[in-house]
């Protein structure tokens, strides 16, 4: 049921809603953008204010404000977990004593325990659907040995810690779905590009084939929030069409969530 006090600061409680955690975020502001545009009801969740939400649709705090958390996920029909810290800050590491790891500042209070906190409000609000935001840096040992395309069913070669993360949260995930009867999707996403990650992006020999546009992104979102079924747990990718040859299957994306991308990668991108 409803916590309503636990709403009582909001003064336009939502039922059936969709959560979106990391909303104001590059991705999370695409997404809430194509859910809103389907006059979908959204709340975001975020650490500030998510551009194009009303104040009403904004929850500001962190993840491990367990609180605010369970108010914005009871009663929802689905949450899009996308809230995290989205790299390692430095790997490999640097010299001492500033050796720009942050695995135990950021990576665990960010992406394991807020993860977990995440799947914990699902599981207690009665959430029957969630999507985790994993990363194609959990099978970036594939890529390097030249193992391509890498499908749903490859097995994790995690790059760097933040892989691990995102490794465990895969794994979490696939743990409430069986535990909870929950329905769980993991999507390795291809490279949306952060601001600042541009010349980055067009250093990368694979970039424009693992390309995700913002609007991809809101597309893909989009179809697995509609989905009128899905597997109880399930691994896809989800990037946008790639320039010269195919680095993740995207076959069992689109049979079990009905997304095709529409975008490519061009010069003028990102
Ligand atoms: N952009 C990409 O290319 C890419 C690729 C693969 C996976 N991902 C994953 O997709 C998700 C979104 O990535 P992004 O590129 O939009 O990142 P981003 O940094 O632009 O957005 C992340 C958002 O999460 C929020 N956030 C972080 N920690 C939080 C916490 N503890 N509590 C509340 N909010 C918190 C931040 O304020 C930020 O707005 C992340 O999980 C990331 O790991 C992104």
């Amino acid at each position: 049921m409803r916590d309503a006090g636990a709403f009582s600061h909001y003064p336009h409680p939502m039922a059936n809603h969709i959560l979106v955690t990391g909303s104001a975020g590059r991705i999370g502001h695409a997404v809430v953008q194509a859910l809103a545009a389907q006059q979908l009801p959204v709340i975001g969740y975020d650490l500030m204010p998510t551009p194009g939400l009303r104040p009403e649709q904004c929850r500001i705090g962190t993840l491990e404000d367990v609180t605010l958390l369970q108010a914005a996920a009871n009663g929802a029909r689905c949450i899009v977990h996308l809230a995290a810290t989205p790299d390692d800050s430095r790997f490999p590491r640097g010299a001492e004593p500033d050796d720009g790891d942050n695995f135990l500042t950021e990576l665990v209070p960010n992406n394991i325990v807020g993860s977990y906190q995440v799947m914990e409000a699902a599981r207690k609000g009665g959430v029957s659907r969630v999507i985790l935001a994993s990363t194609g840096q959990v099978i970036d040992g594939h890529l390097r040995n030249g193992r391509i395309p890498v499908r749903s069913s490859t097995s994790p070669e995690p790059r760097y810690l933040y892989a691990c993360t995102k490794v465990f949260l895969e794994a979490l995930g696939q743990v409430y779905s069986r535990q909870h009867a929950m329905t769980v999707l993991a999507v390795r996403l291809g490279w949306c590009p952060r601001p600042g990650q541009e010349e980055e992006f067009r250093q990368s020999e694979m970039g424009p084939d693992v390309y995700l546009s913002p609007g991809d992104a809101g597309r893909f979102f989009l179809a697995v929030v509609q989905a009128k079924s899905l597997p109880s747990y399930s691994i896809v990718y989800a990037t946008s069409k790639p320039v010269r040859r195919e680095i993740y299957d995207m076959a069992e994306t689109t049979r079990i969530t009905g997304y095709v991308p529409q975008d490519m990668w061009s010069d003028g991108d990102p």
